[in-house]
């Protein structure tokens, strides 16, 4: 027998009902906040995460899926979305537009992880990013959309933990800083630590293997190292998020996975989660120098990027433990029975007629008696049975049964459609 590949799912029965309702509450909130959808291709040429996500991020290190084409050209299956969208932001020349880019997305990453819970090798991220203005106006508007869809979702206890990283001029201070105080202490990291301490110091501030030592416990804060610019700027993203009242804890140990981001970097978490490797359900962050590393404008050209992905897999394993998820149902409208072979001839234009003008409606597949598609009719949660036998048919007539007060009555084949959109 063959079986699906290490870390991935298949999303079906209540998960895959649970997913068709995420999507369209993202889908009309994502119309509310005027963002456009985006789709851009499965894979890139490896060069593209490995010059945006970072060589110092976990993720360019050991979680890629690498392959050569038949080509010979390097590609890489999209362990992210951002990369890709930046890409063709630039691609098509789409920062000498007068307004910023809104985009959404929503779609399967690859990465080799360790499955485990909340880590899968295929998942789902829906995303944004919006390109092409720096104002921190839109750094609340993408922290409080996520924060919105989340709430929407009907997840309680929602927290936005934010941080700032600072400009290039910070950085450049606090790395520093961040340098001469791990130095006399770089022997009692992981291995992992010990790397990165060479490549991207910052990324050991959020080690999880690490994060219950005296060192990264007592590790400065970036939040002392900000010049009054990039300090003026984060007290403006979080007076905006206090407007548009959107619970957030300020975090100086966030700074998230990938190395593009600077000033503006938050997840929200949910209180009620109990899964702690999976507690992250959206994170993202601001990524101006991105645009100028993939060949873009720089920030004196417009330069600027922000956004953030969602785990769908994760969302979804969390709504399945709260009751309103439990039983989802997907129930349908009209169930059509029939037994003989004339009638069948007839329940196949009566089906097509009400599909087609939008009543939900199925009738037997498999050549049951009347007691076995009563059953189905049941199961299906269908509202109204529409019963034919040849003798009415011959009057232009089908039987209408309300299956919940079990009434039946006569009705006009020629009127059958606009007495059932009617009642339902
Ligand atoms: P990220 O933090 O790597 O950010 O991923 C965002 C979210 O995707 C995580 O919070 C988690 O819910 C979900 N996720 C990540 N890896 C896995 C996995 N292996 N299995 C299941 N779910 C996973 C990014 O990807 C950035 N591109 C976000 C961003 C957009 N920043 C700016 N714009």
């Amino acid at each position: 027998m063959i079986v699906k590949p290490k870390g991935t799912v298949d999303i079906k029965d209540n998960d895959a009902l649970i997913m068709e309702y995420v999507n369209s509450v993202i889908n009309n909130m994502m119309y509310s906040y005027n963002y456009e959808f985006i789709r851009t291709p499965v894979f890139e040429s490896s060069e593209l995460f490995h010059r945006s996500v970072g060589e110092s991020s976990d993720i360019v290190r050991k979680e890629t899926y690498d392959f050569l084409d038949k080509g010979d050209r390097k590609v890489t299956l999209r362990p992210e979305g951002t990369a890709g969208v930046v890409r063709s932001y630039i691609e098509n020349k789409e920062y000498a537009l007068p307004d910023v880019k809104k985009y959404f997305y929503n779609e399967t990453m690859y990465r080799y992880e360790r499955p485990q819970s909340g880590r899968l090798r295929e998942f789902t991220q829906f995303g944004v990013e919006v390109l092409g203005s720096n104002d921190p106006i839109v750094d609340a508007e993408v922290i409080s959309l996520q924060y919105r869809i989340l709430e929407s979702l009907h997840i309680g206890d929602l927290q936005v933990n934010i941080n700032t990283l600072g400009d290039n001029e910070s950085r450049i201070n606090y790395r520093n800083a961040l340098v001469k105080y791990l130095e006399p202490h770089i022997d009692e990291l992981c291995d992992d630590c010990k790397e990165r301490f060479k490549i991207n110091p910052l990324r050991i501030i959020d080690c999880k293997v690490d994060a219950e030592s005296d060192v990264i416990k007592n590790i400065p804060s970036v939040l002392d190292y900000l010049n009054e610019e990039s300090k003026k700027r984060f007290e403006t993203v979080c007076h905006y998020l206090d407007l548009l009242e959107v619970d957030y804890e300020i975090n100086s140990k966030i700074v998230r996975g990938l190395d593009y981001y600077d000033h503006t970097v938050f997840e929200i978490v949910s209180l009620q989660n109990n899964d702690s490797k999976a507690s992250v359900l959206g994170a993202g962050g601001r990524y101006n120098k991105l645009l100028k590393e993939l060949d873009g404008p720089d920030e004196n050209n417009g330069g600027f990027g922000i956004g953030w992905a969602c785990g769908m897999d994760r969302i979804i394993s969390f709504l399945k433990t709260m009751d309103i998820y439990q039983n989802i149902k997907r129930e349908i409208d009209v169930y059509v029975m029939y037994v003989s072979e004339e009638e069948k001839l007839n329940a196949l234009s009566i089906v097509q007629n009400l599909r087609l003008n939008g009543v939900t409606t199925e009738c037997d597949n498999m050549n049951k008696g009347l007691k076995g598609q009563f059953k189905v009719a049941d199961r299906l949660g269908a509202k109204y049975l529409v019963i034919l036998n040849n003798e009415d048919l011959a009057k232009g007539l089908v039987n209408v049964k309300d299956n919940a007060t079990k009434e039946e009555e006569k009705v006009d084949i020629s009127e059958l459609v606009e007495y059932l959109i009617g009642n339902l």
